[in-house]
């Protein structure tokens, strides 16, 4: 792992704690025409439908410039017809902004909104498609970051595909940690971006995409530059960006794979973050805080603890206390109850997680906040 003499560590859900081959491999510059870079494209996007077991004849992968959330918008532009209804699977954040988004582009759609923290369930969503055979896409979200939530995604996608519909997975902060194989998992759309569980810098995001919903999607973007289909046209064309690319993102992305790959891939990664995750619940379990998720639904990306009671327990205080000692929590996103996150992603182990545990152990203690140790909590051990 990475010397953080300095550098705090991001518990965060990306960008996250990279490491130091990845930000090596950004102290070079590219030619954003040149034959050299359009090799590292070309090869990140065979990798990565490698990495998503895409059989290369039926899917392509489009990199997209921007955060994630760009990503996501040209996918949607794509690959929902304007003529169609999209059904938007909600708990959380980013289910919200694929509604806002559809919205925005004057694309109809209908919302399954299970609030802060349940997940969408494989026969709501089957009742929905029968009682509204209008829908031709369904869009769900995989882990759901606002909560850390890991939703059903084998379930549904049976569902959406039994009832012949598309169906659009927002696996940004899941893809490369967390197994999703398209050669068994009926998915037509697939959204990632560089800086989650690859462990690369922000600047782009990518969309796995079925070769006919593609091809279908020509004509139907609502913006010049998150125009999906013409920056595949235009790469498979001339081998490059339609836009300035973020060079030093993409070779750090590279750089990135190969160490996602040196860790055994996606079984390898998420071995780490599962044992991250483990630890880190234990660990907050024995100081007395409790996981807002039961186990069955809790992802080795990130977990939501609910704010301890006492008043003397404050957010602002206890993350300036924790990033004084190294460490970067992130906010809660919940609308109803008060609480924090701890991301399990990154370039960090289980050494990391106890020295964490043990600095928020001291914060507690300098803060005065008493916690009443809950070892026997209802859902046992992560
Ligand atoms: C599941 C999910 N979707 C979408 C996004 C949006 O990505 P960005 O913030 O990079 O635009 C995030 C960001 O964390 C996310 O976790």
């Amino acid at each position: 792992m990475t010397d953080h003499i300095k550098e705090p560590y991001l518990l965060t859900p990306g960008p996250l704690t990279t490491s130091r081959a990845t930000k090596a491999a950004m102290l070079r510059d590219w030619g954003s025409w040149d034959d050299d870079f359009n090799q590292v494209t070309a090869d990140i996007r065979r990798q990565l439908l490698a990495m998503a077991e895409a059989p290369s004849d039926e899917y392509a992968c489009v990199p997209m410039q921007g955060s994630g959330t760009f990503a996501v918008e040209s996918a949607l532009a794509c690959a929902t017809d304007p003529g169609g209804k999209v059904l938007v699977l909600m708990n959380g954040a980013y289910g919200k902004r694929a509604a806002q988004l559809l919205h925005m582009m004057g694309r109809r759609y209908a919302t399954l909104d299970k609030g802060d923290y349940l997940p969408p369930r494989a026969d709501e969503v089957a009742a929905l498609l029968e009682q509204d055979p209008a829908i031709t896409s369904v869009f769900l979200v995989h882990c759901e970051t606002s909560s850390g939530i890991l939703n059903p995604l084998d379930a549904i996608a049976d569902v959406v595909h039994t009832h012949g519909k598309a169906l659009i997975v927002d696996a940004m902060s899941s893809f490369g940690g967390i197994p999703i194989s398209l050669a068994t998992t009926p998915i037509d759309v697939l959204v990632s971006s560089a800086n989650k569980c690859i462990e690369g810098v922000p600047g782009f995001g990518f969309v796995i995409i079925h070769q006919a919903l593609l091809e279908a999607g020509e004509g139907r973007a609502h913006s010049l530059s998150l125009d999906l289909h013409a920056q595949w046209e235009y790469m498979e064309r001339t081998g490059q960006w339609r836009f300035t690319p973020p060079t030093h993102t993409v070779v750090a992305f590279q750089a990135a794979l190969a160490q996602h790959r040196e860790e055994g891939g996606v079984p390898g990664r998420c071995a780490r973050y599962s044992r991250n995750r483990d630890a880190l619940v234990n660990g907050m379990r024995a100081l007395g805080f409790s996981t807002l998720l039961e186990d069955e639904w809790l992802s080795p990306i990130i977990t939501t603890f609910l704010s301890p009671p006492d008043p003397a327990f404050e957010f602002h205080t206890f993350y300036a206390a924790l990033k004084a000692r190294g460490f970067l929590i992130y906010p809660g996103k919940l609308t109803e109850v008060e609480s924090f996150r701890i991301g399990c992603i990154g370039q960090l182990g289980t050494t990391v997680i106890a020295r964490l545990l043990s600095a928020i152990q001291d914060v507690l203690a300098d803060m005065d906040v008493s916690l009443i140790a809950d070892l026997s909590s209802p859902s046992g051990s992560a």
